[in-house]
């Protein structure tokens, strides 16, 4: 079998820039998860003989151990947010150096550095990973947290310290859905630290998650019928909202449920409070007018990760606090299901029931 580290030889002779480094052979082709055909879970399928990624100038191969299933991987599965075919799933991995360019190696990275990263095809062996991209896992935190803390960790970070533009300050109140997910459960410890004052949404079968979060407030909800996610009707929440805020409402509203909870978070603000409308785990947002607002001179944003972690010093800023708070005890990350690269759509289907009860991962061997 062809190895990379025959072919990344071959590349260096026509270019004297990538000069690869490789622990071991890497084999020509690996195990996958791939679309080839966007559609259900089950388009999704294992394949063993998908080509293994080759090292480029300012790169290096991580040999994936985690890779971490986020709702925008079944955006893309299904085409909602389009991508070109055949593609890797996945956007979110974790592992060790197996290879590294001479620019990777110029900034101080070695082979066997345990890393975590967000780029995509992270549902293989095998991904190419540009060194700036790289988050360094430090001792004493586990790969499979490393690998929780890349999408979900730094949105729950941005959201909490930066996409509500200051409008709250320490010891004002900011309602946060779904604390029971995978997103909003750092969101809601992220903000305590802050030194928010914290109300949470969650469904009763994630509420024992739920209550270790340090949530001011815990507003717990019945599920849908026949499912496992949250019926945002059984408790008028709003009208907690203003009871347990003296009638003043929130000053910042995290949500990621979308659909089902628009109307819940313009009417929980408080005057000029912020809307932070991040996901739509329950449908896309409907269109609204802008008038809406007025009422309480309330401002809204739609902010994404990528806008937020712009360039390296703002990605790692951001991961160093998050990792620094982990090695000190004072963030805890529950991940919930670890499936085998294998049972990949069986991975997605569990996400997208409003299953998880924290991180969802694969695990490659
Ligand atoms: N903008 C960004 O930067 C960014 C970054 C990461 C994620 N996101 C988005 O944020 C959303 C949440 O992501 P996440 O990673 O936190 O997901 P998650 O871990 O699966 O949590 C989402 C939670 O939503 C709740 N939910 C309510 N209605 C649901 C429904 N109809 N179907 C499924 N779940 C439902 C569930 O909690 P309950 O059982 O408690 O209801 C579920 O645990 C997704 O839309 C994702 O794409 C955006």
């Amino acid at each position: 079998m062809l190895s990379i580290s025959r072919r990344i030889l071959t590349a260096t002779t026509t270019n004297h820039h990538a000069v690869a480094r490789c622990m071991s052979s890497i084999p020509a082709t690996m195990k996958a998860a791939v679309v080839r055909e966007t559609g259900d879970a089950h388009a999704l399928k294992l394949e063993t003989d998908y080509p293994t990624p080759s090292l480029q100038p300012g790169q290096v191969i991580v040999k994936n151990q985690y890779a971490g299933i986020n709702f925008i991987d079944t955006y893309h599965r299904k085409g909602l947010y389009p991508r070109d075919l055949p593609f890797i799933g996945g956007q979110e991995g974790g592992g060790i150096v197996a290879a590294l360019s001479d620019e990777a190696k110029a900034q101080g990275i070695q082979l066997g550095d345990k890393v975590a990263y967000s780029v995509f095809g992270s549902y293989a062996q095998y991904t190419a990973v540009p060194a700036s991209k790289l988050l360094p896992v430090p001792e004493g935190v586990g790969l499979d947290v490393a690998t929780s803390c890349v999408v979900q960790g730094l949105t729950a970070h941005y959201l909490t310290t930066s996409a509500h533009a200051n409008l709250i300050k320490e010891g004002e109140w900011c309602l946060i859905h779904g604390v029971g997910g995978g997103t909003c459960q750092w969101a809601a410890q992220m903000a305590k630290l802050r030194g928010f004052k914290v109300i949470g949404t969650c469904s009763r079968g994630k509420s024992d998650i739920a209550k270790t979060l340090g949530c001011d407030e815990l507003i717990v909800l019945d599920e849908v019928e026949g499912a496992s996610y949250e019926d945002y009707e059984s408790v008028d929440i709003v009208a907690r909202v203003m009871e347990v805020t003296d009638g003043k409402g929130c000053k910042a509203v995290i949500d990621g449920i979308g659909k089902s909870t628009v109307d819940i978070s313009i009417n929980s603000l408080a005057h000029r409070g912020i809307f932070i409308s991040f996901g739509n785990a329950s449908g896309a947002v409907p269109a609204f007018p802008v008038l809406r607002l007025i009422g309480k001179s309330a401002y809204v944003t739609r902010p994404k990760l990528l806008d937020y972690t712009v360039d390296r010093a703002e990605l790692v800023s951001r991961a160093d606090e998050i990792f620094g708070w982990l090695k000190e005890g004072k963030l805890n990350v529950s991940v919930d299901r670890c499936f085998p690269l294998e049972e990949a759509a069986e991975g997605h289907l569990y996400l997208e029931a409003g299953k998880s009860k924290g991180k969802v991962l694969y695990r490659i061997d």
